[in-house]
């Protein structure tokens, strides 16, 4: 599988989230929707296929899902959940816009019969995705334009005539492709000191591949104002969502309450190398990220930033493995051999740096295999919060030059504030970290020959005055 699709939930608070899926092959191709539903956005039951291509050549590209609940596009007279799928007809002629509506709440979908719904002679045009944009009682639309950098706004009554409204062009980084935009509106959080700032704001979210700064595909964001047909950006800076490779094509859902976070999930892979990651013989390739929670925060020297946090982490959390209130310069080792799901989560909290001489101080973590000696790791500056990751401890793809080792990023850290933390998830082949609740986040994969086992979470070189709390959990099986 690859992109996330169609991600909304239901009247029932159901999650439904479709994925380019290829049902013959385990290399991208022939793309169906796959479905999958969820309770708690953890636990997930596949789903038949919802929608399949209709003769050879032709492929359901990415795109989204809306509930038609006023019945606008006049396909639902008896049914208040009516759900309508927007997406990329792929041919080997053009890539044309076309719906599907479902009347059994997203299990199936019948093809519009007057599809396409948007034509522009063009083989490259793609992945819309929808929202109803209140002020003006309309859905619309954002949808790339990949090779000319722009992305394409329309707006629409009823789902099937679309008005092109206007393009946000030529922003940010391009690379050779943009794809799978977003357009959501996130309330901004401020601290109180900063009542200057809207209580919300709109982010363009845009994935670009191929030609990300450390190759293959990435994704930026840019937080703006939206007036209905408009997209502007607030400044010309330009900024990631990840600072490892493995978060591309992310989608917000629809339909989250809008007192409640909104919650993306992103494909956990990268075009340079998903073809060919070593579990094609398991007959599967690829994996979605864990759902993230999402606020715009004004972040001292980094400005306005999209907020990424592991959704709900504490609903999956089984026992705890370790706790120290007070580790000071130690390491806690964690045998986890005997986790069914292979996979944890872990915290740690540094507090009241007062001086320069915790320069020296660090934090690492390391995940090893116990019957090779593969392993994973990362760490952090305590002064600073900086924070790297490295997967090149395992064979699998080590010798393959885009399959990138290390990453790192500069911390936020703000040192009025004397404090920062870490956290994150690992599973049995991939590593989500977050610095301070989501302000950085990395999600980088990696494929061990035997399970990794044991953790060590290390602290040294800390002054006397700072403090570092960590905690280590299992989380339960998701697997269904
Ligand atoms: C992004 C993407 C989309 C396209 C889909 C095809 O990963 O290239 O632009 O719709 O994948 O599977």
């Amino acid at each position: 599988m690859n992109d996330p699709n169609g991600m909304y939930v239901d009247q029932d608070g159901l999650y439904h989230l479709y994925y380019q899926y290829n049902p013959t092959d385990v290399v991208a191709g022939n793309v169906h929707w796959g479905h999958a539903t969820s309770q708690d956005l953890y636990d997930w039951t596949n789903q038949p296929i919802a929608i399949f291509p209709g003769e050879p050549g032709e492929g359901i590209f990415s795109g989204s899902a809306v509930i038609d609940v006023n019945n606008t596009s006049g396909f639902f007279p008896n049914q208040t959940n009516g759900v309508v799928a927007i997406y990329t007809l792929n041919t080997p002629e053009k890539q044309v816009q076309e719906i599907a509506h479902s009347y059994d709440n997203g299990f199936s979908f019948i093809k519009y019969s007057g599809n396409p719904v948007i034509d522009s002679n063009s083989t490259q045009f793609r992945d819309p995705k929808v929202i109803w944009h209140t002020p003006t009682a309309r859905w619309v639309m954002v949808v790339a334009y990949p090779v000319d950098f722009e992305i394409g706004i329309f707006s629409s009554p009823n789902l099937i005539n679309w008005t092109a409204e206007s393009n946000f062009s030529h922003h940010g980084i391009t690379g050779l492709q943009y794809e799978c935009p977003n357009m959501v509106e996130l309330p901004v959080v401020t601290s109180g000191e900063n009542s200057s700032l809207p209580s919300t704001l709109w982010v363009m979210q845009i994935s670009i591949n191929p030609g990300a700064p450390l190759g293959g595909s990435i994704t930026e964001y840019f937080p703006g104002s939206f007036n209905g047909t408009h997209f502007e950006a607030l400044d010309s800076t330009t900024k990631l969502t990840d600072f490892a490779k493995d978060n591309y094509a992310g989608q917000f859902f629809y339909n989250i309450p809008s007192d409640q976070d909104q919650v993306s999930i992103n494909w956990a892979s990268n075009w340079q190398y998903t073809n060919i990651v070593p579990t094609g013989q398991e007959g599967f390739r690829s994996s979605m990220s864990i759902p993230r929670g999402h606020y715009i925060a004004d972040l001292e020297r980094f400005g306005l930033s999209l907020i990424s946090y592991p959704y709900n982490i504490s609903s999956v959390i089984d026992s705890e493995l370790a706790s120290n209130s007070s580790l000071g310069n130690g390491t806690v080792v964690v045998d986890y051999s005997g986790v069914e799901s292979g996979a944890l989560y872990f915290e740690a909290n540094v507090t009241n740096l007062t001086d320069a001489s915790s320069l020296q101080g660090t934090l690492n973590f390391t995940f090893t295999s116990s019957a090779t000696g593969e392993f994973v790791s990362g760490g952090t500056f305590i002064s600073s919060g900086d924070v790297w990751l490295n997967r090149g401890h395992i064979g699998a793809l080590s010798d393959n030059p885009f399959f990138t080792a290390k990453f790192s990023q500069t911390g936020l850290y703000n040192p009025s504030s004397g404090s920062w933390n870490i956290s994150g998830i690992i599973d049995r082949s991939i590593i989500e970290v977050f610095l301070n609740g989501g302000e950085l986040g990395a999600t980088s994969v990696f494929f061990p020959t035997q399970p990794l086992d044991l953790m060590f979470l290390r602290v040294a070189g800390l002054n006397e005055s700072a403090s570092v709390s960590v905690g280590v959990w299992s989380l339960r099986s998701t697997w269904l």
